[in-house]
């Protein structure tokens, strides 16, 4: 940043602070997504969740025609690779006649996480498998079926700050101490540009009109870029996004002062996002309107959305954890372990209040459903 001035964005600099390739905290492959890592998601508790997701994903891809050729699951952003090896033991204990029609395709922007997938699957033989960008995708379509888990809040958001009576766009700076700072500039015109037309649609006001001076909040202004890609490189099927995500009134709210961004690294929150870039991981949790909205510019039609919670006890969790006291006493200690997972995976003040959001391309609407209730999947 000092060879071009001492600022930048506040996106750009989420961007190289995550995905730089020699020091970024995912494309250095130093991010570890693990019980005793950085922070933990739901597919690195344990097998359970994808487990209990794997009964959905046969009940989507039995939605294709028998004669599609080949059926495509494909995750973007794949982490640690937990979600896809589990998923893949999964289907070959549920619905091994599938497999057959199956191949994995895995969408990795940062080679450091490329390299611990590989890794994590290297013994994965039963379905084929292969690793794309999305370049590659775009120049020859796929069908089947997408997931993007804990993906959407690690894409490089714009911050906005209100002040002077003006909405203005938040910068990072060098001071003259060589120490990074928070500045502000005015909006970049297609930004402006793009802001107003997504209220316009969504039918939000920016800032809320009750928001105090210094109020600062996220733009995701990646989205429609990413889900125009995606929508280029999937000719027919769905899309599973996965995340921490709020309303619009809640997101864009004036209480709601300093956003969704958080900073973490070693399982703690709370550090400033300018602290040691590079070493802590950086979020923003997606807004339910806009996210819909950019998925439908971009030609996607959104099917449901569901909290994870009651997609997950939908989907047999309860049965699941009655389960485990049948395990013989041997197995208690792995019995304690699962047990903690599921309860964490349902929790309402944790991962049970991520959502589930589905988007279809090409698909008849009404067989593309969220579990919500054990007489609905
Ligand atoms: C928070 S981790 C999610 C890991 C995994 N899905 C899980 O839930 O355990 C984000 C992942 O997305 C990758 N990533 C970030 N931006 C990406 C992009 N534009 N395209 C593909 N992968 C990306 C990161 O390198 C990392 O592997």
């Amino acid at each position: 940043m000092k060879q071009v001035g001492g600022v930048t964005s506040f996106r750009r600099y989420m961007d190289l602070a995550l995905n730089d390739p020699n020091h970024g905290f995912y494309g250095s492959g130093r991010a570890r997504v693990a019980r005793d890592g950085d922070f933990v998601t739901s597919a690195s508790l344990g097998p359970d969740f994808a487990a209990l997701l794997a009964a959905q994903v046969v009940r989507w891809l039995d939605q294709f025609p028998a004669d599609t050729p080949t059926l495509s699951l494909i995750e973007i952003g794949p982490g640690e690779g937990d979600l896809l090896a589990d998923l893949v033991d999964a289907l070959a204990e549920q619905s091994p006649q599938l497999l057959h029609r199956l191949e994995l395709v895995l969408v990795e922007a940062n080679p450091g996480m490329k390299q611990r997938q590989q890794a994590r699957l290297q013994h994965q033989t039963i379905i084929p498998m292969r690793w794309c960008s999305m370049d590659e995708l775009m120049a020859a379509p796929l069908r089947g079926l997408v997931l993007a888990h804990e993906l959407l809040d690690a894409l490089p958001v714009e911050r906005l700050i209100y002040d002077d009576g003006v909405l203005w766009q938040q910068l990072v700076a060098l001071n003259n101490t060589g120490a990074l700072v928070w500045s502000k500039g005015p909006l970049p015109p297609p930004l402006a540009e793009e802001i107003e037309q997504v209220c316009n649609r969504c039918g939000l006001v920016l800032p809320p009109l009750d928001a105090e001076q210094g109020w600062t909040t996220e733009w995701h202004t990646g989205s429609l870029g990413w889900f125009t890609q995606l929508s280029r490189a999937l000719e027919q099927g769905v899309l599973l996004v996965v995340d921490y995500a709020l309303e619009m009134h809640r997101y864009y709210s004036a209480r709601r002062s300093d956003g969704t961004l958080m900073a973490v690294q070693s399982q703690q929150a709370g550090l400033s996002p300018l602290h040691a870039p590079g070493s802590q991981d950086l979020t923003a949790h997606i807004c339910l309107e806009t996210v819909e909205d950019a998925a439908v510019q971009a030609g996607w039609t959104a099917l449901d959305q569901v909290r994870q919670g009651e997609a997950l006890l939908a989907l047999g969790l309860a049965e699941r954890l009655y389960g485990l006291q049948l395990l013989p006493p041997a197995e208690l200690p792995q019995a304690l372990q699962r047990r903690e997972a599921l309860l964490r995976l349902v929790d309402p003040s944790g991962l049970g209040d991520f959502r589930w959001i589905l988007f279809g391309k090409g698909v008849n609407s009404s067989r593309f459903k969220l579990p919500t209730a054990p007489d609905n999947v």
